[in-house]
C-alpha cells in the first residue's frame, strides 16, 4: 500500500505564507524531528517547558511584506496595511507589525494600550467596536487616535466631545454593505443582520446627520466582512460598493479620502484548505476599486485593509505533551494533552479543525493508528482533534499543532484555573520569551477575601 503523503512533505510558499499549513521555517532536523526557526521544538519544550505558544518571526515578517508589496504594485493612490490585533494582540507584535509598515486595528483600551506600549505610532492606530465605553472614547480621542464610528451611541457621544472640545474630530463610519460570507460561499442581501454598524440603507441619513455637526470631519468609510474567506468576489463586490458609498456622501459634503475594507483572507488550516494568495486578494480589491473610482470620477483614496488571521496565523504553534491514554475498545483511544481548550478554544467554539504532528516523528511514518485527542479541562467538549491519525506514540511524546498563531493566544481563558502557555518567538536558531508563562499563583492576584471571612484566631 502507497505510504499517504505528510502535509510536511508539501512545498512551502514562501511568498503567502497564508497558504501553508506551517511556518516557511519548518523543517526536520538529522535526528528526524520537528524544527521550526532553526530552533529543535523538542529542545525548546526542555528549557520552557510544555505547552508552549510559538511565533515564527520570518512567516510574519513575509506576511506583512507581502500585503505592503502588493498594495504598492497594485494600488495607484496612497495605502495603509493595518494589523487586526485581536487576532494575536501582544507588545511584540505590535511592535513588529510596525517595524513593517503597518497600522493597528484595536477593540478596547487594552489593545489601545497594548499597540501604543508596542510603538505602533498613534495616528496610524484606528479604534473599533460597536460598544464603546466613554472612557475608551475619552482615551482615543486624547491620544489623537482615529474612531471608527460604529452606531448612534458612537456618533452622539464624538459629538458631545467634539462639542466639548471645540475641537474638529477626524471619523471613520463602519457599515454593513450586504455581502455575508461563509468561508465558501457568500450572498449579497438588502441588509446585513450583525451587530456591526450602520446599515447602507441608511448611510445617507448619516451623512445628513453628520454634515450638521458642527466639528465631526468625516474622513473615512470601513467595513469588514468575514472571516477565513476563501473567495474573491466578495471583495471585489466590497470595493465597487465603498466607492459608490463615497460617490453618494459628496451629495452631501463630504470628502472621504479613506477606505479601509478590513480582513478577511483565509488560510490553509488542513489540506484541504485553499485561499487565494495575499497578491491575489489585494490585487483584487486594488483593481476593484480603481475600476470604480475611474468609472465613477472619485479620487484614489488612501486604502486600508486590516489583516489579522492572514498574517499571524501559520507564523504559530502550540506544543503540547501527550499524559494519559485511554482505551474504549471498538469506539475510540483518547490521548490527552496539558493544554486544551483554555489555549484554543477554537475547536470547542467553532468546530474548527487543525493539522498536528508528533514531534519526534513529524512525516508520521508509520502512521497507523487514530486518536482523539482531548485537552485536559473539566469539560467532556474539551477536545482538540476528533480523529486524527498519528504514529505510534507514548506518555511524554510532544504534539505539535500548525495555524494556532492567531484567535488562540488571544481568545485564551484560565478555564479551570489554568495558566496560559508561555510565547516564544523563534527566528535563525534563537528563541526569545516574548510572553512569560502565568504561574497557578498568579491566577490568585485579583481574588479578594473580605476581612468578615478571614477566620479570627
Ligand atoms: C473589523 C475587523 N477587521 C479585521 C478583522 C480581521 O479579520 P481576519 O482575521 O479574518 O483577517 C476582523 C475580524 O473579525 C474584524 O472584525
Amino acid at each position: 500500500m502507497e505510504e499517504k503523503q505528510s502535509f510536511l512533505n508539501q512545498k512551502i510558499d514562501l511568498e503567502s505564507p497564508n497558504r501553508n499549513i506551517v511556518p516557511i521555517t519548518t523543517s526536520i532536523g538529522r535526528d528526524g524531528k520537528l524544527f521550526v526557526g532553526g530552533c529543535s521544538i523538542e529542545e525548546l519544550v526542555k528549557k520552557y517547558d510544555s505547552p508552549l505558544y510559538i511565533l515564527d518571526e520570518m512567516t510574519l515578517r513575509k506576511s506583512c511584506r507581502a500585503y505592503k508589496k502588493a498594495l504598492e504594485k497594485y494600488y495607484p493612490g496612497k495605502s495603509l496595511p493595518i494589523y487586526a490585533s485581536k487576532a494575536n494582540s501582544s507588545i511584540f507584535m505590535s511592535n513588529l507589525v510596525s517595524s513593517e509598515g503597518f497600522g493597528l486595528d484595536a477593540v478596547s483600551e487594552g489593545e489601545l494600550l497594548t499597540a501604543l506600549k508596542g510603538g505602533v505610532p498613534n495616528e496610524k492606530i484606528v479604534f473599533h467596536g460597536n460598544n464603546k465605553s466613554d472612557k475608551e472614547i475619552d482615551f482615543a480621542v486624547r491620544n489623537n487616535i482615529k474612531i471608527i464610528v460604529d452606531n448612534d451611541h458612537d456618533l452622539k457621544r464624538l459629538e458631545e466631545f467634539s462639542n466639548s472640545l471645540n475641537q474638529d474630530l477626524e471619523i471613520m463610519i463602519r457599515f454593513t454593505p450586504g455581502i455575508e460570507c461563509h468561508t465558501h460561499e457568500y450572498i449579497r442581501t438588502g441588509s446585513f443582520d450583525s451587530k456591526f454598524g450602520f446599515g447602507i440603507e441608511y448611510l445617507n441619513n448619516l451623512f445628513a446627520i453628520i454634515s450638521k455637526t458642527k466639528h465631526l470631519k468625516l474622513k473615512g468609510i470601513h467595513a469588514h466582512i468575514g472571516s477565513q474567506i476563501f473567495e474573491l468576489d466578495p471583495h471585489k463586490d466590497l470595493g465597487e460598493i465603498m466607492v459608490k458609498v463615497i460617490l453618494d456622501s459628496k451629495k452631501y459634503g463630504h470628502s472621504i479620502n479613506e477606505l479601509n475594507v478590513g480582513g478577511g483572507l483565509g488560510i490553509k488550516y488542513t489540506e484541504s484548505d485553499d485561499p487565494p494568495t495575499i497578491d491575489e486578494w489585494v490585487k483584487t480589491i486594488s483593481f476593484s476599486i480603481v475600476d470604480a473610482c475611474k468609472k465613477n470620477k472619485v479620487d484614489f483614496p488612501t486604502l486600508m485593509c486590516e489583516p489579522g488571521r492572514s498574517i499571524v496565523s501559520s507564523a504559530g504553534i502550540t506544543i503540547y505533551k501527550i499524559g494519559a491514554f485511554k482505551q474504549i475498545p471498538g469506539i475510540r483511544t483518547y490521548l490527552s494533552v496539558d493544554g486544551g481548550m483554555s489555549d484554543n478554544p477554537r475547536p470547542i467554539t467553532y468546530q474548527s479543525n487543525y493539522s498536528a504532528c508528533l514531534v519526534s516523528n513529524p512525516l508520521n511514518i508509520n502512521s497507523k493508528n487514530k486518536y482523539t485527542i482531548a485537552g485536559k479541562h473539566c469539560e467532556s467538549g474539551d477536545v482538540l482533534f476528533k480523529e486524527i491519525e498519528l504514529a505510534d506514540c507514548e506518555t511524554g511524546d510532544l504534539i505539535c499543532v500548525f495555524g494556532t498563531g492567531a484567535y488562540n493566544n488571544s481568545m485564551s481563558s484560565n478555564y479551570n484555573r489554568i495558566p496560559r502557555p508561555a510565547t516564544l518567538l523563534v527566528n535563525n536558531g534563537e528563541a526569545e520569551i516574548i510572553q512569560k508563562r502565568e504561574r497557578p499563583s498568579d491566577l490568585l492576584k485579583y481574588d479578594i477575601l473580605p476581612d468578615r471571612f478571614i477566620k479570627q484566631n
